[in-house]
């Protein structure tokens, strides 16, 4: 942990004087927003689902540096740590609970009692309740003691409500019944006093008959002093279906007494993913955001994978994806600048390049009044352009008359190119091209000091 923040440190550091090298931009600093720094400034936590498999390269760069809670996807589930009776394997939920303390990060454990994902030993097992009630805290005080002092949240049960507010007939419900819930979160509680225990579920983040019978739940848990802190929803939801009464809905778990937290965001679309697609989801994302920053006791919000590379939609949801805040090539989507304005950020949403951009303005012809010419951007940064102004200034007095595959404007001597819907993201290393009819008078000076989106870019 200590060592983490000395790295953190170090990095900015260099960062800065990378910067100083550099000599600082024109426009502004091309400075991409760290999730988890705005959140602390907020008092909660951002986070992500993680795959063990893949926390190394530039997945893992991305989740050290923006995220200050992960989560195991699936690696602390009963069907992964104990296929079979009594063979346990560790591998991935120790790999990434030392990953999380490497880098100053809290552990989400998910998760201890649920109907999937589960051995086919438990799932498919003759059980009495009693016999079913051991296993199931012997499970738990195994998997919960094992990390005890090393979680801050455990998901103890996960999705036991059917969508209508009755009990899902999983096998534990079936064979212990109704108090199978308060078993597991006393179990959980003597495995790890310390950690904060969750009830989770998904299609619970509005107002409905489902969230209402997991707040009759708590309620009743809290009147009995059953051991439970706080609840989660996941929150997989489709564009444009942020439920109105989500901020009501945190508030009304907040008022009984617990903690709530987001704990498996990802905002689901029809592929290939258009401009406007892409807009709405940052406003999801924004809007999903600001209802817990609105409400105390909403303690964080964790993204069930940041990359469309590492997400589960596309397995699940035929025909959907695209549903996290970076795209398969860990760049930032609209989305991810969606949180960070909800998070308080007041930078640019469409920053240059990290590392710049070289423009290449080349006169194709040219007559006694004007001129058509060509100019090729190239981003030669290491961060993608998601929508692009090219601005530059006439040395001699030229203007724009007819522009294409960029919209042009031009104010005195100062133009601004603007991206077309079809050619607005450049990513690192590759080049957009527009061209242009201008109208001359007397010498036709070709332009340099361009900048793209107030980066500096070099002149070829
Ligand atoms: C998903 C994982 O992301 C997938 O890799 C796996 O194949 C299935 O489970 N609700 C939950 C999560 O609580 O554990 C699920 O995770 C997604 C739905």
């Amino acid at each position: 942990m200590k060592l983490q923040s000395l790295r953190r440190a170090a990095v900015g550091v260099s960062a800065a004087a990378l910067l100083l090298i550099g000599g600082a931009p024109s426009g502004h600093a091309a400075e991409a927003p760290v999730l988890r720094d705005l959140a602390a400034a907020k008092g909660i936590y951002y986070g992500t689902a993680v795959s063990a498999s893949k926390l190394n390269g530039t997945y893992a760069s991305v989740v050290t540096e923006q995220f200050d809670s992960i989560t195991p996807g699936n690696e602390m589930k009963w069907g992964s740590v104990e296929p079979t009776r009594g063979s346990y394997n560790w591998s991935g939920a120790d790999a990434v609970v030392d990953f999380a303390e490497a880098n100053d990060q809290k552990v989400r454990g998910h998760t201890l009692v649920w109907h999937s994902q589960l051995p086919s030993w438990v799932e498919n097992g003759t059980w009495t309740a009693d016999s079913l009630r051991t296993v199931m805290t012997d499970h738990i005080a195994t998997e919960a003691g094992r990390y005890k002092g090393r979680i801050d949240h455990w998901d103890v049960v996960n999705e036991p409500f059917n969508e209508d507010g009755t009990r899902r007939q999983s096998i534990f419900q079936t064979a212990i019944g109704d108090s199978y819930i308060a078993d597991a979160f006393r179990a959980a509680r003597a495995a790890d006093p310390d950690a904060k225990l969750y009830l989770n579920d998904y299609n619970v983040e509005g107002i409905n008959a489902k969230s209402t019978a997991m707040y009759d739940l708590v309620k009743s848990f809290k009147e009995q002093g059953v051991p439970i802190d706080g609840v989660g929803l996941q929150a997989h939801l489709i564009l444009g279906q942020v439920p109105s009464t989500l901020q009501a809905n945190i508030q009304r778990f907040a008022d009984l007494g617990v903690d709530v937290v987001i704990t498996e965001l990802d905002i689901r679309m029809t592929v290939p993913p258009t401009e406007a697609q892409l807009a709405q989801q940052k406003a999801d994302y924004k809007a999903v955001t600001s209802a817990c920053v609105a409400v105390a006791r909403c303690k964080g919000i964790t993204v069930w994978g940041f990359t469309d590379s590492d997400s589960w939609i596309p397995d699940f949801f035929d025909g959907y994806g695209a549903a996290t805040p970076y795209d398969e090539n860990y760049q930032p989507k609209p989305a991810y600048y969606g949180i960070a304005e909800a998070l308080g950020w007041t930078g640019d949403t469409t920053p240059g390049p990290t590392g710049g951009c070289a423009v290449t303005y080349t006169v194709q012809n040219q007559w006694d009044t004007g001129f058509t010419a060509q100019v090729t951007v190239k981003n030669s940064g290491t961060t993608a352009v998601n929508g692009w102004q090219l601005a530059w200034s006439w040395p001699s007095g030229q203007s724009v008359n007819q522009a294409w595959n960029a919209t042009v404007t031009q104010s005195g001597s100062a133009v601004t190119a603007t991206n077309a819907s079809y050619n607005a993201s450049v990513a690192p290393g590759s080049t957009v091209t527009f061209g242009f009819n201008g109208t001359l008078s007397g010498a036709n000076t070709a332009p340099t000091g361009f900048t793209l989106n107030g980066t500096d870019c070099t002149t070829a």
